[in-house]
């Protein structure tokens, strides 16, 4: 089985019910393991393979992800589109807590993540482009899935990766709207780089799971953002029937 179409499930979509799977593989990369096995089935008439960026029983921190062999794994096996979902916290008065969000742009704030394949033994040094971060081709296709199904979303804005586990100061968030971010979550970045180098099609749709801090009044608790996450996540699995089988087959 050789998919080329995988998604990869954030906070919220540890699992997709969705997909019909029919078979799981444990597989190991010359950059460790990854953070789940493979789950591999059918979605939307096509095969797709899932994992779980957290893990199968959400166990990984964004900062103990090991996002080199997440992708290396997905290139490995002939994943050419990846399709990311992520939680993140809303900044753009726009972005409330339930919507969807198509980010076209990021900053990253993260630091300390091994953010590179292009490390060791090279032959030469390589730079890559990544003036667009998202492909451009998935990202209309998602958009243009979202309209059809009518979904809550937003179709351009900057995303912020920021180092996490800990949610941010009112004065980070301030700090980020002042930049021109629009969302922010932990684990965008070395993600879409890394796809960025193994020539992988990446677009992220992205769950508004809760105002970021300052944002609202009040604390920023977990309950409130997994409640807000369930909803979301709906949404994106019945994005992902809709746009599955408008993408290219290999
Ligand atoms: N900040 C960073 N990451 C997040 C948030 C947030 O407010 N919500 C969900 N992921």
């Amino acid at each position: 089985m050789n998919p080329a179409i995988a998604i990869i499930g954030g906070t919220g979509l540890a699992s997709l019910d969705s997909l019909k799977t029919v078979h799981q593989e444990t597989r190991s990369t010359p950059y460790g393991e990854p953070s789940s096995p493979l789950l591999y089935g059918e979605l939307g008439g096509r095969t797709v393979v899932f994992l779980a960026r957290h893990g199968q029983h959400h166990t990984l921190p964004p900062h103990k992800i090991n996002y080199r062999a997440n992708l290396w794994v997905l290139h490995q096996i002939g994943v050419k589109q990846v399709i990311a979902a992520a939680a993140v916290g809303g900044i753009r008065a726009d972005m409330e807590p339930g919507a969807l969000a198509f980010p076209d742009q990021i900053i990253d704030y993260t630091w300390g993540r091994r953010g590179t394949f292009f490390e060791d033994n090279l032959s030469y040094v390589t730079h890559i482009d990544f003036t667009e971060p998202y492909c451009p081709v998935l990202r209309e296709r998602l958009i243009h899935a979202a309209r059809v199904l009518n979904l809550n979303a937003r179709e351009s804005c900057t995303y912020a990766a920021m180092p996490g586990p800990r949610l941010e100061t009112a004065a980070e968030i301030r700090r980020l709207e002042r930049d021109g971010c629009d969302i922010v979550g932990m684990t965008g970045m070395p993600e879409a780089a890394l796809a960025r180098e193994l020539g992988l099609r990446y677009a992220a749709c992205a769950v508004v799971a809760n105002w970021a801090a300052g944002k609202a009044a009040g604390e920023i608790t977990m309950a409130a953002i997994e409640r807000n996450l369930a909803g979301g996540m709906e949404q994106v699995k019945t994005l992902l029937a809709q746009v599955i089988p408008t993408l290219e087959p290999a």
